[in-house]
Order: C-alpha cells, then sequence, then structure tokens
C-alpha cells in the first residue's frame, strides 16, 4: 500500500515530541522560571549541564546560546588567532568556518569522502603537508564535523591531528546521540560542540547550543569567554576577550523535558533510516554510516546524478525535500579568499544530495508513500537508461 498520506509529510518535526511529553510539563517548568526569575544560566541550565555530561559520558558541558557560539567558544578557549591554520571539510553548514573566520584564523577547506561525506583523512594530510611547505601559517586545530549525524573517522583524523601537534574539535552540531565505536557524540575529540536548534536531533525552542570538554581547565576557559572573558575571582575584571553566549533558562528547562524521549527518538530515527536504507532502490546512493558508529540521523541523505528533477518530482508529489548544501563554503562569497585547493568530491556532492523526511514520527504509512514514489523515480530513469 503507498496511497499518499492525507496528512502532510514532514521533512522535520520539532512539535510532536511536545504533545507526547505533555504541554503542561513545559508549562509548569516555564512558570517556575517566572517564579525564581534567573532567566539566563538559572538552575535549568546547571541542571541540563550535568544531565548532558552524564549522557556523553564526558567530564564538563557548558550550554550555550547556539552549535555557532559553542564552535566559537571551544576555538576562544584555545586561543585560535590571526596566523592560526583551522583544517576542516567544505561540506558543511558553514557556521563550521565562520567561527575560525570571525577569530580571524585561516580556514583550510578539505575535501570530503565520496561515501561517507565526512572530512577525507588522506586530503586532511594533503591539505596539512601544502600549508606546512608554505610555512606561513601555525597549524592549529582540525573541526571534524559529522554530517548529517554521521560521525566522522575520528581515528584517522586524531592521529594525523595529534601527530602535526594540533587538537581535535569535533562539530557535532549535527550529530548529538550519534555513537562512535562506543563513545557518545561528546566524548570522542578533544572538544566537542553541538546545537539545539529546534530541527535538530535534540532541539530546543529556540537557539541553544553546548561545548564539552575533558578537563576543568578547558571548562573553566568556555564558561570564562561565555561571559565576554570574566574573571572567575572578579566578576568586574574580563581577563581575556569573550562575547555572550549565554544560554537562557526557558531553552535549559525545554531540553531537560525533551531529554526525556530522547532515546526513543533517536531508535525512531534509525527505523526510518532502516527502511530507507532496505527499501530505496540502488539507482540512489546512500550515505555509508562507518562500522560501529551509529548515525543520529538528523537527516538522511541520498545521492542520485538527476537530483534536481528527482527533487522536482518529490515536491510536486507532495514530499518535502532539502538539498543540503547546493555550495560547498568554499564557493561562498564571504569565503572566496580561502577557495584555494581542489575539493572535487565536495563539488560534486552538493550537486548531488537530496535530503528525504527524517523525522521519529514518521509512521509506516509515510514511509511507504516516500519509498514508493523515490522507487517509481528511479524505475523510469532505469528504464530509459536501458
Ligand atoms: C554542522 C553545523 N555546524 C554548526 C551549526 C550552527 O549551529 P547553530 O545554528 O545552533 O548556531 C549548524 C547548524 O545548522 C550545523 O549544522
Amino acid at each position: 500500500m503507498s496511497d499518499k498520506p492525507n496528512k502532510p509529510i514532514m521533512l522535520f518535526d520539532c512539535k510532536t515530541a511536545q504533545n507526547i511529553i505533555g504541554q503542561d510539563k513545559f508549562l509548569k517548568a516555564f512558570e517556575n522560571i517566572l517564579n525564581h526569575g534567573a532567566y539566563c544560566q538559572g538552575p535549568e541550565t546547571k541542571e541540563l549541564d550535568e544531565k548532558l555530561a552524564k549522557y556523553s559520558g564526558v567530564e564538563y558541558c557548558s550550554t550555550c546560546g547556539s552549535g555557532t557560539d559553542a564552535l566559537t567558544l571551544a576555538l576562544m578557549a584555545w586561543d585560535v588567532k590571526p596566523g592560526d591554520a583551522v583544517f576542516l571539510s567544505s561540506f558543511t553548514f558553514v557556521a563550521s568556518a565562520e567561527a575560525p573566520v570571525l577569530l580571524g584564523a585561516t580556514p583550510v577547506f578539505v575535501d570530503s569522502d565520496p561515501n561517507t561525506y565526512n572530512m577525507d583523512p588522506k586530503d586532511l594530510q594533503r591539505a596539512i603537508d601544502e600549508v606546512k611547505k608554505e610555512g606561513k601559517l601555525n597549524l592549529k586545530a582540525v573541526i571534524a564535523v559529522d554530517i548529517f549525524g554521521s560521525p566522522c573517522d575520528y581515528d584517522a583524523i586524531i592521529k594525523i591531528a595529534h601527530d602535526n601537534g594540533m587538537k581535535v574539535l569535533s562539530d557535532s552540531c549535527q550529530s548529538y546521540g550519534s555513537v562512535y565505536k562506543g563513545k557518545k557524540a561528546g566524548c570522542i575529540a578533544d572538544m566537542t560542540a553541538t546545537s539545539f536548534y529546534p530541527t535538530k536531533p535534540l532541539g530546543c525552542y529556540g537557539d541553544g547550543g553546548a561545548v564539552f570538554c575533558h578537563t576543568n581547565e578547558e571548562n573553566e576557559l568556555v564558561k570564562s569567554c561565555r561571559v565576554h572573558g570574566m574573571s572567575a575571582e572578579d566578576h568586574y575584571d574580563n581577563v581575556r576577550l569573550g562575547m555572550t553566549g549565554r544560554m537562557n533558562s526557558f531553552q535549559g528547562a525545554v531540553l531537560l523535558q525533551k531529554l526525556t524521549v530522547f532515546d526513543q527518538e533517536l531508535k525512531d530515527r534509525a527505523r526510518v533510516a532502516s527502511r530507507y536504507d532496505n527499501e530505496l532502490s540502488n539507482y540512489f546512493g546512500k550515505q555509508k554510516i562507518l562500522d560501529g558508529c551509529e548515525s543520529a540521523y538528523a537527516l538522511y541523505t541520498i545521492n542520485c546524478a538527476d537530483r534536481d528533477e528527482l527533487m522536482a518530482y518529490l515536491k510536486e508529489n507532495g514530499i518535502p525535500c532539502g538539498a543540503y548544501y547546493p555550495r560547498p563554503v568554499n564557493t561562498q562569497t564571504a569565503y572566496a579568499k580561502w577557495n584555494n585547493r581542489p575539493l572535487p568530491v565536495c563539488e560534486k556532492l552538493s550537486k548531488t544530495v537530496l535530503s528525504l523526511p527524517m523525522t521519529p514520527y514518521l509512521d509506516d504509512e509515510d514511509l511507504n508513500y516516500v519509498i514508493a514514489k523515490m522507487n517509481e523515480f528511479a524505475a523510469r530513469k532505469s528504464c530509459k537508461a536501458a
């Protein structure tokens, strides 16, 4: 059975969890904040810091205003500055590159692996060798982005980075809840930044993010930078440059509620992905998840040579979808001056990838229909090619 469902199919679903958890729980938590009056970094965000650190199996978590803040705060804690090279894949959301650039560092764009869509460690090594040979920049950090929720090849990336005296910041903005060889996102790299933007696997009802780290020293630096570089001893002495990066208590309260259904939501995202994996035609390329890893499936992304035609066909049939990302960061206007390495895989991916509906709340009726329409498209194309 693959009739069109008579309810809309969602690409993202930020609202259903509210009904499952119960709106009354949110309202009660909000009322509590109105009563205690600590609107920024109140008791809710402190409780959340502890719960998230425990969830990730890491020593420290500091919640903050967004995923972009989290990336920037982590790099500030490492004192990233002009003259530093920060390596990252170009096939990502612009914020991964924006954070080092805001601090005056030089982004060095690295190509992606055609199967995982994540940073290709071989090209990372090549990019490092090129920067070393040129001798103008200080090798500082690697930002490893877990694109669409799927963990990077951390063993390889961390080894290359550490061998070259660099730290690895995991951009886990799409992958909170993912697992890399038994370790949860948050405790894999030297530091991790995540986002709780509403469409993310763990989403709040506005902007939010968090930085995870292993040492008290780094966590104290992140916390200081989160409030303008404030000294821990004298709140009127700002001892380094920082920013306003606090999380508000309302988002903390939302996330405490959302955490209660998070594991079930991750299982349901995996259920949806497994139907796509098993039932979509081989006409479509599917993102490879590394052995021993679990994606958080922020998005389920295929690749297809006729991407734009497929996208139009799905939209005509009432199936929402999105091309994430149609332009690698290095080709975007504000980043053009760092567009100085060949990135053929990124370029190709940007022309062929398509993300399908992915929410924990898609039911069999939705999935039967999406899969049938995708396979109809594939059959027509394969017929023509034969
Ligand atoms: C890979 C990646 N990095 C960073 C960010 C930035 O997160 P935020 O929107 O919370 O600032 C996002 C958000 O879409 C992202 O997908």
